[in-house]
């Protein structure tokens, strides 16, 4: 929880704002980082889940490769200390011009996600005078049992490779001369808590490794994705993601050949728990059912209430009163989704008082718009 002197800090600052507990980031990186080390596994961090400058140059210190989805994020990574031999570059749609930063920098490895950027690859990789690293991304039709928006692994998905067009993949790259084939990807979701859709994830990269090992292929690399979930419910018990448990089903259940590689690409449980969203309290208006604690914070500060249905945990932390009463925690802005919360137990609340929204160090400042013309959200650490 907050110090009473956070709190008389954060009083100062104008709302709202993500704060960053650097703290609980790199007690999170030294737990990622021992539990890795392990099992010898390489970790990229998905810099879609946040990426802010001063939480890159952390975690690229504590030796993580990074995660990319646009050229944008190959030029910050690289501007915030990431190596270019460990960088992996995924997404179903990336532009030319994505490519080549790509090639000019050299980097580790471009996921492909079909056949046709497959050609695309080649031809660009052609032109540069280069030879891309590439790894098939390919759609393990493994359900990850999270929300729909966050499915990424189901052969309706539109994600990677499906299983049925591996042969004609295999006869593109024959002729693919620009192209090394160095790997394997699959991602199958994110916010992902049933781990034995992990073991379910292993035994079907198994399978398909053994297809490939038919075909006279053994990649060096296999990329199992990110997605694993935090407890966004118990966020000050379980602050450190369970890594442990989570690199041991694929320890447990992943068959390598000699000399094969694992590689992760964690995003959400790396950075969710260091931030936190804090907003103040503009009006308490009266309802039928509750009351409204309408914030200064918004769907543009953090979406994922609105898109995902997620649940974050709210406290006020500037209230001591010892009744508690029931509140919609709304924004400002005008849509009815939003909404933080719905009959939230606080204590009782009025205007001025601080509200901490937990757990939205991910996907919550890297989502943040502008709509309604309004202030892009600042960070403080
Ligand atoms: N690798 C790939 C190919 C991905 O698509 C993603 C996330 C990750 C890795 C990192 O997944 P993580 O470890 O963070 O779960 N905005 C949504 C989450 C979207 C995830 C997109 N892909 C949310 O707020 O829940």
């Amino acid at each position: 929880m907050f110090s009473q002197a956070q709190i008389s800090k954060f009083r100062e600052l104008p709302t709202p704002f993500y704060y960053y507990d650097l703290e609980v980031l790199e007690a999170t990186l030294k737990s990622l980082q021992q539990e890795a080390d392990s099992y010898n596994y390489h970790i990229h961090y998905a810099l879609k889940a946040n990426s802010n400058p001063e939480i890159l140059k952390l975690i690229e210190s504590y030796g993580l490769g990074a995660d990319c989805v646009s050229g944008n994020e190959i030029s910050r990574a690289i501007a915030c200390g990431f190596p270019a031999s460990k960088i992996a570059f995924a997404g179903v749609g990336k532009t030319d011009r994505e490519i080549q930063t790509g090639l000019e920098h050299d980097i580790f490895c471009f996921n492909c996600e079909s056949i046709p950027e497959i050609k695309i690859m080649n031809e660009l990789a052609a032109q540069s005078g280069r030879k891309a690293r590439i790894a098939l991304r390919i759609n393990p039709n493994v359900n990850a049992n999270t929300h729909k928006y966050i499915t990424t692994g189901l052969e309706e998905n539109k994600f990677g490779i499906n299983m049925w067009e591996l042969e004609d993949v295999l006869s593109v790259l024959q002729h693919c001369k620009h192209l090394e084939l160095i790997g394997l990807h699959f991602h199958i979701g994110s916010q992902i808590t049933d781990l034995s859709a992990y073991k379910g994830l292993c035994l079907r990269v198994n399978e398909i490794q053994n297809w490939f090992y038919e075909h006279k292929i053994i990649v060096d690399h296999i990329n199992v994705g990110g997605g694993l979930g935090i407890d966004y419910e118990h966020h000050r018990e379980n602050r450190i993601p369970d890594f442990k448990t989570f690199f041991a089903i694929f320890h447990d259940f992943l068959e390598l050949r000699p000399q094969q590689q694992v590689h992760f690409e964690l995003g959400r449980s790396v950075v969710a728990q260091c931030g936190t969203l804090i907003t103040k309290v503009l009006y308490v208006k009266n309802g039928v059912n509750t009351d409204f604690a309408i914030v200064d914070a918004g769907m543009t500060e953090l979406l994922r209430p609105a898109l995902y249905q997620a649940v974050h945990a709210i406290s006020n932390i500037s209230s001591a009163s010892p009744t508690l009463k029931r509140y919609d925690v709304v924004g400002p802005i005008c849509e009815s989704s939003d909404c933080f919360a719905k009959a939230l137990m606080l204590p009782e609340t009025k205007r001025g008082d601080l509200i901490a929204i937990h757990s939205a160090g991910a996907y919550g400042e890297v989502m943040a718009s502008q709509y309604n013309l309004r202030d892009l959200v600042k960070a403080v650490y």
